[in-house]
């Protein structure tokens, strides 16, 4: 098992663990991993599109929203928030699932850890204000004026006026604020308070970086945009603010769920990936449950075929915190482990009430930012399928790196993936490809109670599931369609990467 990332803790067999409980004497049954690959390429035919979609069934896909929608109503918070029993709970379910087919999946989790905020308080001049404390970043109980920070503070040169001993006020966005907090801490700051760039407060906000290279942290509240500008006023205006800032956090230790096949060519790996969490309002079956069944469906029925190329799918934990448990694999794993695989697919939203079906732009076409090589036939091959296989409209959306494959655009992997549409509002023409309402949102309950089993449209649902199929298949027998794998294609794909990464700065609403 070299071609894993020396981190991730295997879990054990359950098989193993069934065998320990019954029987001592069947212990010496268990297969070797190569044993077991050599049965399932013995045993079962090549992995086909058709034959593997074939067997997919909306029935499948409405029974486990229901299971899910059941595992968040059960807790008193009715959702699946990271670092919530109901999110929990749908870990130890995709385990239980998953683990079922332990003579076809070798099953990691890999468990990393979340300091969530959990009160803060905040005076200025002895003045109180409201204030939130931003997850990630240590506790503390920090005193020092206020150096206003400009340009939102994403490079070293913004702080140049900070002192040691001060606490630095700046404005969220631009680029993630643990960037902003490495580089307060680094020019001496003993704290950090940002401020929103929208209505409303930061509650529930975070560093949205676990690991960083550029320094280490220092305690951060979140205050709202309208306070955050009438302290920048006076301390630009020349008056001296001491801020009091205290918060205090919790750690909260969550698991990215990982799952390979013991056969195919673990070399030449595609990647398969959803997450399991779901916002503080509800249950998030559409937003994005419907991703983490898409993916248990299809790697449930991948079992009865044998494949020739490693299939990996990841479950990944806090998405809506910043993309971290994505962004924790992609921290841990070499650049070597990184270019075994050679394409990431990412699902969220694959049964929006209102949907159209959407294909990440991985050729620039329409928005102008292509993906490492890799991410442009992979968006031809979703197309291709759409159209010629599927007889159904598409259309594009911006591959701009806000779901969990932007941690791995930024490693230089290829990467890609559908949606069918979130708080956007569809368009006349949409209505005439895809039916359903024009100016209405595609998920009217996005990010909101009514997110429940009741909010997915089943017939877009088993067609997203259909197209994860085949990309799963087609991708399973060959990589014949992606450009080979050479020195020269991975130069471009770095260099790629970091084109994308640079001009992505300044534009993202972190
Ligand atoms: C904030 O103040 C409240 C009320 O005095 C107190 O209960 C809480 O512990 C304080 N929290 C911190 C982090 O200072
Ligand atoms: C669900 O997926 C959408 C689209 O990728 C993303 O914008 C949203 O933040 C995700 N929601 C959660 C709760 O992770
Ligand atoms: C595709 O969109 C066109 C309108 O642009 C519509 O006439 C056609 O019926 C749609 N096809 C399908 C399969 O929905
Ligand atoms: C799901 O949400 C809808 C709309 O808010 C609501 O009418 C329905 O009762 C909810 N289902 C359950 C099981 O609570």
């Amino acid at each position: 098992m070299q071609s894993w990332p020396s981190i991730l803790v295997k879990m054990k067999f359950l098989q193993s663990i069934g065998l320990a409980a019954t029987a001592a004497a069947l212990v010496s049954a268990v297969p070797t991993a190569q044993d077991a690959s050599a049965k399932i390429a013995r045993d079962l035919p090549l992995v086909e599109s058709n034959k593997l979609r074939r067997v997919l069934l909306r029935s499948e896909l409405l029974k486990k929203a229901a299971h899910l929608e059941g595992l968040a109503y059960a807790t008193p918070n009715r959702n699946r928030l990271i670092g919530t029993p109901g999110h929990q709970a749908t870990i130890d379910w995709i385990k239980s699932i998953i683990g079922g087919f332990s003579d076809y999946y070798t099953i990691y989790e890999q468990k990393f850890t979340l300091s969530l905020g959990v009160s803060a308080n905040l005076t200025n001049n002895a003045v109180p204000m409201e204030v939130f404390a931003v997850g990630l970043a240590p506790a503390g109980d920090v005193t020092g004026p206020l150096v206003y920070v400009p340009n939102l503070g994403c490079t070293t040169a913004d702080f140049a006026k900070v002192t040691p001993g001060s606490i630095v006020l700046v404005g969220r966005g631009n680029c993630k604020s643990g960037i902003k907090d490495a580089l307060a801490s680094t020019a001496g700051a003993v704290g950090m308070l940002v401020y929103n760039n929208v209505e409303g407060s930061l509650e529930g906000y975070g560093l949205q970086l676990i690991a960083t290279k550029e320094g280490s942290y220092v305690p951060a509240g979140g205050i709202s945009m309208a306070e955050g500008k009438a302290l920048q006023a006076r301390v630009e205006a020349g008056e001296t603010v001491v801020a009091h800032l205290s918060t205090t956090t919790e750690d909260t230790d969550t698991y990215n769920v990982i799952a390979e096949t013991i056969a195919g060519d673990h070399d030449n790996v595609i990647f398969m990936s959803g997450h399991s969490d779901s916002v503080a309002a509800g249950p998030g079956i559409n937003d994005n449950g419907s991703g983490t069944i898409s993916l248990l469906e299809v790697a449930t029925q991948l079992t009865k075929f044998s494949v020739k190329n490693a299939v990996r799918f990841a479950w990944w934990a806090a998405e809506e915190e910043g993309l971290l448990g994505a962004d924790y694999y992609v921290s841990q794993a070499s650049q070597s482990e990184l270019d075994k695989i050679r394409l990431m697919l990412d699902f969220d939203m694959m049964a929006s009430p209102n949907y159209a079906y959407q294909v990440y732009d991985g050729d620039g076409s329409a928005y102008g930012e292509s993906g490492p090589p890799g991410s442009a036939e992979a968006e031809h091959e979703f197309e291709r399928y759409f159209a010629q296989e599927a007889g159904l409209n598409f259309t594009t959306i911006e591959f701009d790196g806000r779901s969990d494959y932007g941690p791995f655009l930024a490693a230089g992997v290829a990467t890609g993936g559908i949606a069918c549409g979130a708080e956007g509002i569809k368009t006349v023409e949409e209505a005439a490809m895809f039916g359903g309402k024009a100016g209405v949102a595609y998920d009217v309950c996005y990010h909101s109670a009514c997110d429940n089993a009741s909010n997915v449209n089943v017939g877009a649902w088993i067609q997203m599931t259909k197209a994860i199929a085949h990309m799963t298949a087609t991708f399973a027998r060959s990589f014949d369609l992606l450009p080979p794998k050479t020195v020269q294609a991975k130069a471009k794909r770095m260099a790629m990467a970091k084109a994308m990464s640079d001009k992505a700065t300044g534009k993202l609403d972190w």
